[in-house]
């Protein structure tokens, strides 16, 4: 049974859900993971999760569709960010095939808590994989933990689909050749007071321009920027500090092969955002937030509406959560 809750209104929020996927790594191997009830870890003091920060997360959804049936969306991507974060924390990586198995454990144990299908409403997904074990130096841990827990989820943003303002940061959230392309924590705990600012002045959240020039757009906050030029191109920054989002390359992909679009990865600088017509922020959490206007400095440069959708967004935005609940074809290997 399908548990009763305000699913219209739920925003992002942890919630304490029924299960949780959780493996050990020892001894060079993974234990055989299983669904626990428990969702707390009791870990070692020293581990270098908490001094450290060798830890890595991901976030991806799943959904319900009209069916009934539940839809992930592209989990081996995650799986292989993971790894991709694992290698550049010298972390054991988990095996694409663990990932998805431990992901359809924890939504088939918590399927009372997946939304109806047309409430807009999901289930997020969150990995993670961190370093325990009793440790002091500065050492890539003895232990490891790769976990799965889920939480039903809303609109990250407030407003979801409808244009969101932010502000350019005078903050790094990471450095040139850092740790911006890897989901680690580190990232996401330098980018809280620079958030903290943008919201305290009545922003969405920031943005962060490239830590090497502070010329050129990288992210919105924990999502991915994209801009729809006024000749019709979708552009998104390619930087090696930004977090390579897989909403943001299925994006770039949809753009291409269903709305016929010219794509480009490449540099965005913040003073020619009068070539768009159009912009938005993209992730899982995020899935595509229409921004409405950035302000850099004394300058607020709004893009297509600060408070209607613009075309294009609007039919990337249906494309792209048409696959995810199912509604349109989706293209090969996307939905699990
Ligand atoms: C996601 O989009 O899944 C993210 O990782 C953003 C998150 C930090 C809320």
């Amino acid at each position: 049974m399908t548990k009763n809750i305000d699913w219209q209104n739920l925003g992002f929020n942890y919630i304490k859900t029924d299960y949780r996927y959780i493996a050990y790594w020892k001894d060079g191997k993974w234990s055989e993971g299983e669904l626990t009830k428990d969702n707390v870890l009791h870990i070692s003091e020293g581990s270098t999760a908490l001094h450290y920060g060798q830890q890595s997360f991901e976030g991806l959804k799943a959904y319900r569709c009209k069916d009934g049936s539940i839809n992930l969306f592209r989990p081996d991507q995650n799986a292989l960010r993971m790894q991709a974060s694992a290698r550049r924390l010298l972390m054991p990586e988990v095996p694409v095939e663990m990932f998805i198995d431990a992901c359809k454990q924890v939504v088939k144990a918590n399927e009372q808590w997946l939304a109806p299908y047309g409430t807009g409403a999901t289930l997020y997904l969150r990995p993670f994989l961190i370093g325990v074990g009793d440790n002091i130096g500065v050492h890539p841990a003895p232990e490891y933990i790769f976990s799965i827990f889920c939480c039903p989820v809303g609109a990250y943003f407030k407003g979801g689909m409808s244009p969101t303002n932010f502000i350019v940061s005078e903050y790094d959230r990471a450095a040139p050749h850092g740790t911006g392309a890897a989901k680690v924590g580190g990232n996401y705990a330098a980018s809280l007071y620079p958030g903290l600012i943008a919201k305290t002045r009545h922003f969405g959240d920031c943005i962060y321009l490239d830590p090497a020039t502070h010329t050129k757009i990288e992210e919105v906050g924990s999502a991915n920027f994209f801009g729809i030029t006024k000749d019709n191109k979708f552009i998104t920054p390619l930087s090696p500090s930004i977090l390579p989002s897989i909403t943001k390359y299925s994006l770039l992909y949809l753009a291409k092969e269903r709305l016929g679009m010219e794509i480009i990865e490449g540099d965005v600088y913040i003073d020619q955002l009068e070539q768009f017509k159009e912009a938005g922020a993209c992730g899982t959490a995020a899935v595509i937030t229409p921004i409405g206007g950035i302000q850099y400095g004394d300058n607020f440069h709004v893009f297509y509406s600060e408070t209607e959708v613009g075309e294009v967004t609007q039919k990337l935005y249906n494309e792209l959560v048409g696959i995810q609940f199912g509604d349109i074809d989706a293209p090969s290997g996307w939905i699990v």
